[in-house]
Parts: structure tokens; sequence; C-alpha cells
């Protein structure tokens, strides 16, 4: 862990050298935020925490104290580094936490269960690409104010907060919570009980850009489907069942497998097999 962290840092300060844009003023989160953003996220103890423009270091420092995670800080601000590392070492953090210089955008973020952001909108939607490509599935993402569009978020937190009216003009405030989903293209083989299907089935996936998507070929015919949907490593979808019926599977991706359970009939399990 010392090495990659080490490795981590080594990489933000190369890419500090190249030419940088600024993402945003210098605008502290209120400890409201910093709470409802981790509790979004869900961090915990093991929770390797990034904030890229971590300010005076809040939330990195607050995710050590409270859940014991470890953390990384980048920010552009040299002054504002030297701020977040002291205030990690008065708060009795400074052996899981630090604070480098760097631009966030080109910070190598592999490492990180959890990414904190709040920063202006376009620099929101510049980072989406980049934090869906190199996060592991299943890390979460929060962004304070402002969606990493087009990347539809996982779920959306309103909070009124008196304190944002002298920084934003307004108390609301919008928390976005994004789960990095596991890549699933490829072609796959559905093992299903047998009588369940209408024959033996095939699913045809595709890592879009901000989403995933799926065709099934169901005895022969090809159908889109519609609802297939995949967060982290959970994923889920809709096919047509023997009879009429319909068939919920919902269960989870793990490298070139997936299973779980159809919904509604306990105990009743299904997998598949990437072929290709
Ligand atoms: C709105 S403040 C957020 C501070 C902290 N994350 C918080 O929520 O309290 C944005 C921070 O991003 C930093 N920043 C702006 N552009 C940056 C860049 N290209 N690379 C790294 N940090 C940057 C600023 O210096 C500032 O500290």
């Amino acid at each position: 862990m010392r090495r990659t962290a080490a490795l981590l840092v080594a990489a933000l300060v190369a890419g500090a050298a190249a030419g940088q844009e600024k993402a945003g003023p210098y605008v502290p989160s209120p400890t409201a935020i910093v709470d409802e953003m981790l509790a979004l996220a869900g961090v915990r103890a093991g929770d390797f925490v990034i904030d890229l423009g971590s300010g005076d270091g809040r939330i990195v420092i607050t995710a050590a104290e409270r859940y014991g995670a470890r953390g990384l800080g980048v920010d552009i601000d040299p002054a504002l580094v030297a701020l977040a590392t002291d205030n990690a070492r008065r708060a009795g953090v400074a052996d899981r936490v630090r604070f480098v210089e760097g631009d966030l955008f080109a910070a190598a973020v592999g490492e990180a269960s959890v990414v904190t952001v709040y920063l202006l909108p376009h620099s929101a939607t510049r980072l989406a690409a980049k934090l869906r490509q190199e996060l592991p599935a299943g890390a979460r993402i929060v962004s304070h104010d402002y969606a990493l569009a087009p990347w539809p978020e996982d779920r959306a937190v309103r909070m009124e907060v008196p304190e944002k009216v002298a920084i934003s003009g307004s108390a609301r405030t919008v928390l976005y919570l994004y789960v990095v989903p596991a890549r699933v293209g490829g072609d796959w083989v559905l093992e299903l009980p047998a009588g369940v299907a209408r024959g033996p089935v095939r699913l045809i996936a595709r890592d879009e850009p901000f989403r995933a998507a799926a065709d099934a070929v169901v005895g022969g015919r090809r159908i889109a489907l519609g609802d297939f949907a995949v967060s982290g490593t959970a994923v889920a979808f809709t096919l047509p069942a023997a009879g009429a019926g319909r068939l919920r599977l919902e269960g989870r991706v793990a490298g070139d497998g997936m299973e779980g359970e159809i919904a509604g009939r306990p105990g009743v399990t299904w997998r598949a097999r990437r072929i290709r």
C-alpha cells in the first residue's frame, strides 16, 4: 500500500508539470455537506478516498477521522496543500492521508474506491469519462452540486444548506452519486433452470460511453433489453419467460461470470459466462 501511494504521488507530481486548467475557485464545502457526501458514498474503513481539488483537506481528513479510511487530496494551489497537510497533522490522521500539489485532470485515480469533487460544471463534465474509465468497478463518486453529465447519476440527494447562500446565492444543494459499472461488453451464454425460458438464451452486451446496453437472443430471436442496467457489480434485466410471462434477473458480475436469483422465485438461480 505504501508503495502504491508513493507511485500515485509521483504520477500526480509529474502531471502538475503539464499545462493546468483551473477547475474551480477555492470554496470549501460546508461541514453538513461533507458529512452527507461521505455518507452517500458509504465510506468505511478500507476505503481509499481521493478528493480532486482538495482545498483545506476537510473531506479526506473527515473520512480518515470518522471512518478510518485512507485518503489523498490533490490541489493545484501549494498554499492549500500546505494548509491541508497541517490540518491532517492537527487532526491526528497524518499517517493515513496526504495532500499533493498537482493537476486533478492528470491525477492517477485508479487506486481510489471513493472520489469526491466540488468543481465548476464544465470541469465535472470533463472528468466524467476519465473517472468512469480509470476507477475500478464498484468505486463510488460523489459530486457536490454539479452532475458528471452526460453520465446518468445512480442517485441524487437534495438538501437545503443555509451556509450555501453566501457561496452560490441559494441554500439549494444537490449531491450526485455515481457507482462505476463493471465492464460487461461481449457475448454471454445464460444458464437458466430447465423450462423457465423460451429456449437457450445468449446475451450480447455493449459498454457504451455512459451506459451499458444488451440484446438477448432467445430461441433464435434477437430482442433489445430496454431495462438492462449495471451499477457497480450489480446487473439486472428482464427476459421473456416460457408462456406469456417475464423473468426479472438480478445478480452480480465478477470477471467473465454473472450470477444471481430470479426475482420473485426465491432460491431459483441463474448464471452467465462470457464466451468472447
Ligand atoms: C470548490 S473548491 C473544493 C475544495 C474541497 N474539495 C471542498 O469540497 O471543500 C475547488 C478546489 O479545486 C482546486 N483546483 C482547481 N483547479 C484545479 C486543478 N486543475 N487541479 C487541482 N486542483 C484544482 C482549487 O484550488 C480548490 O481548492
